[in-house]
């Protein structure tokens, strides 16, 4: 082969680009032979945690089942940060910029339908009902993975350059209505994000229909911002055989429903990314013969970028408001935000890439936008952030698999090393930039 002036100049910057990450390949071999070593505890976790599901912000056995581990690996966690939430800091034995490392622990209010030895019997109260409590979305995997990730990187913490913070999150799926803010929100309110004060921060998640092993990932916007909107409509009551008396409440929320389709179909730029508005609660009315006072719409709207989503909101308001006007009816709108949209950086996106495809190789996919919404987010727009999925699905299940939060949700263990390595990796690997930074800009003074 020819080289040439321009590629011995591109081999050359490579290997200047490259002295970080291959101060991180000298450990990634320590990384394989330690996670090797934790499996057996890996799954070990994994099945006593699945076992033993915990509601969002009831996650107390939980989170001492964490406390008691990462103590025996010598770090010395912060508890009760937003309610259940622990953290841990590890610092390491050179200097070097902080990463973060979320898992999500709780459960959900879904009674397990897997055969399984250590399916869940747990049962809770919420809202109001008894219910089964399930890991069906695999948040019981991530603490298991996070757990083991730190205990492969308090082996060799003296030969890390930087500072590694374990982020174990309660209530990722929503707290009770009435314990107002919690999860990644409440814990970067109590300064989960700050002391140090982390660079960046790395999450994953578990993810039905994708391959046993393969690590699905996207730059920039990934999962959707979801929004609940509530309309109430008062019309006037009335006897249903004499509807000229009243204000029908009935058919003036079902044009509002009608109009909301409008917003994504006329008025979104599909162009560029969805939304969706959907309506899944249309309340009203007790009796064949009599026309209502009120009939209430309960609805999500998902988007994926924040101007869209402002826009959503207003049109919503309008269309609503003007229905019930023409009709002489009153309405009221109110539009509860959750968790905004959940996008990767794109730049650290880039610069992790290869880590992800030396960790899973010819395993890393892009992935399509998701719907669903994480409030992983919260984290990503205090320090750059990335998201990504882990496939639990064996390859000749895929696109039959039961999704999360289903009663049927089946996580396939074999993934699990590689979420182990995948987050010790990326770690590393980033922390190991960082340090190469620092020398080089020590250098060049
Ligand atoms: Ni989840």
């Amino acid at each position: 082969m020819r080289i040439n002036f321009r590629s011995a100049a591109v081999v050359l910057m490579s290997c200047l680009a490259t002295a970080g990450p291959v101060a991180g390949q000298t450990l990634a071999g320590e990384i394989d032979k330690l996670s090797a070593a934790v499996q057996p505890e890996l799954i070990a976790w994994r099945r006593h945690l699945h076992q033993n599901p915990e509601l969002s912000n009831r996650e107390t056995e939980t989170a001492k089942f964490i406390v008691e581990r990462l103590r025996a690996f010598g770090l010395e966690p912060q508890t009760g940060v937003a309610k259940t939430g622990v953290v841990a800091v590890l610092k390491g034995g050179r200097p070097g910029p902080v990463v973060a490392l979320r898992a999500d622990m709780d459960a959900l209010p879904v009674h397990e339908g897997v055969d399984l030895p250590f399916a869940s019997k747990a049962t809770a109260e919420y809202e109001g009902n008894k219910v089964g409590v399930m890991h069906a979305c695999g948040h019981d995997t991530h603490v298991a993975i996070l757990l083991a990730t730190a205990r492969v990187l308090t082996q060799f913490k003296d030969r890390i350059p930087g500072t590694v913070k374990f982020i174990f999150q309660p209530a990722e799926e929503g707290a009770p209505l009435d314990e107002g803010m919690a999860g990644a929100e409440l814990m970067i309110k109590e300064g989960v994000m700050q002391s140090p004060k982390v660079d960046a921060t790395f999450g994953l998640h578990v993810f039905a229909n994708v391959p046993t092993g393969t690590i699905t990932y996207r730059s920039g916007p990934f999962m959707a911002a979801a929004d609940q909107f509530e309309i109430l409509v008062t019309g006037k009551q009335t006897h249903g055989s004499a509807p000229w008396r009243g204000v029908d409440p009935i058919v003036v929320a079902s044009q509002i429903v009608s109009s909301l389709q409008t917003i994504v179909s006329r008025s979104v730029d599909i162009t560029r990314l969805p939304a969706i508005v959907s309506v899944g609660q249309f309340q009203s009315g007790v009796r064949n013969n009599i026309i209502p006072e009120t009939a209430r719409l309960v609805g999500t709207i998902r988007t994926f970028d924040d101007d869209v989503q402002n826009d959503i909101h207003a049109r919503v308001k309008r269309i609503a408001e003007g229905i019930a006007s023409g009709a002489g009816a009153k309405v009221e709108v109110k539009i509860h935000r959750t968790y905004p949209v959940t996008s990767n950086d794109p730049k650290l996106t880039a610069q992790m890439l290869p880590t992800l495809e030396r960790v899973a190789p010819g395993k890393v996919k892009e992935s399509e936008l998701i719907t669903g919404a994480e409030d992983f987010t919260f984290y990503q727009r205090q320090a750059p952030g990335l998201f990504v999925f882990l496939g639990i699905t064996p390859p000749e299940q895929v696109g039959k698999a039961p999704a999360n939060h289903s009663p049927l949700f089946f996580v396939d263990e074999a993934a699990l090393p590689t979420g182990v390595r995948a987050l010790a990796n990326l770690a590393i690997d980033y922390l190991s930039s960082g340090a190469a930074k620092t020398d080089a800009t020590k250098a060049g003074r």
